[in-house]
């Protein structure tokens, strides 16, 4: 298989932000729409600004660029060009995150949030015919009361999300204290994930699938620090969502040869490659799986079988 073709090979997206698919020329062009002040004076400025020493350093800015995305149409042109970026890359199905606390801490309203982000997926599909998902993501470094107010507020908005899942700074902020919240996702229905083991200890990973219930590790990567919790996901085939470009990016990783992904497939794991937040960490799916070949020394078998794998995690298969 070529690069082209790798980039091609039908493959599902399940670790991708929206929040990070906010290319600086669209943080541009939104601030310049809805009259927000930069901090940065040109998008080369901003660009030069995705230097990253961990995952707190890299919230800040990504929290800090959302303030641009104020209207329905913001949310529906940035879901719309994620998902025509990721029918280039062989992208057939994607469950996409968005932070709904990201946006209402701001004053913007959850429906124009969810309107607009499914209004622009489903502008895109048609044109692409790539299948689109929400999943809502709680910040789990804001109090547990202000999810559950969340969830509250998406009740409405149900229909238009097929699950929830945890995600923002990892380190003392551990899984279980939102077992409520997951608890009653669980029984309306929804499905449940929850970042885990990115930057976090192996026993977050046991909690999210112990006391929350979930029904895919995204990242997950420190699970190889733990031998009984690398049986339990494999034996129970709880799907991995890794994001290798991101590992680095975030430095979990020293560089992308180091990166433990065929280790964990050699444990007999469920293991996927996403992209996490592409607009940040220098590239879409399809660039993952060609780094990743590239540095890892992946065979065709891999690769074929590591895409495979997207499908059957995804919550379609299910
Ligand atoms: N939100 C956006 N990207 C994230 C990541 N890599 N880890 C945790 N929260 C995130
Ligand atoms: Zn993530």
């Amino acid at each position: 298989m070529n690069d082209a073709e790798l980039l091609t090979l039908p493959k599902a997206e399940l670790h991708i932000h929206i929040e990070g698919t906010l290319e600086p020329e669209m943080v541009f062009a939104l601030a310049a729409r809805n009259d927000v002040a930069l901090p940065y004076a040109s998008v080369e400025q901003l660009r030069n600004a995705h230097a990253f020493a961990d995952l707190p350093h890299f919230l800040d800015l990504y929290y800090a660029c959302m303030a641009v995305l104020r209207t329905e149409d913001d949310f529906a042109d940035l879901a719309a060009a994620y998902l025509r970026k990721a029918a280039t890359q062989g992208v057939t199905h994607a469950e996409i995150f968005f932070d709904p606390q990201a946006h209402t801490s701001r004053g913007v309203d959850l429906g124009v949030v969810v309107r607009g982000l499914r209004r622009g997926l489903d502008t895109a599909s048609s044109e692409t015919d790539v299948h689109a998902d929400l999943i809502a993501c709680f910040l789990r470094d804001k109090p547990v009361d202000d999810a559950m107010t969340t969830l509250d507020a998406l009740e409405p908005f149900f229909g238009s999300i097929i699950g929830i899942g945890l995600d923002s700074a990892e380190l003392g902020f551990p899984p279980a204290q939102f077992a409520p919240v997951f608890d009653r996702a669980r029984d309306a229905g929804l499905h449940v994930v929850a970042h885990a083991g990115e930057e976090g200890p192996a026993t977050y990973i046991w909690e999210a699938l112990d006391v929350l219930g979930i029904e895919r590790v995204d990242h997950g990567v420190r699970a190889l620090e733990d031998r009984a919790l690398l049986t339990r996901l494999a034996t129970d085939r709880i799907p991995l969502t890794t994001c290798p470009l991101s590992n680095v990016r975030l430095r979990g990783v020293e560089k992308l040869s180091d990166h433990p992904l065929l280790d964990l497939l050699d444990a007999g794991l469920v293991v996927t490659i996403n992209s996490d937040d592409p607009a940040y960490f220098g590239g879409y799916i399809g660039d993952a799986f060609i780094e990743a070949r590239r540095e890892l020394h992946l065979t065709d078998e891999h690769l074929r079988a590591i895409a495979q794998n997207s499908f059957d995690a995804s919550f379609t298969a299910s």
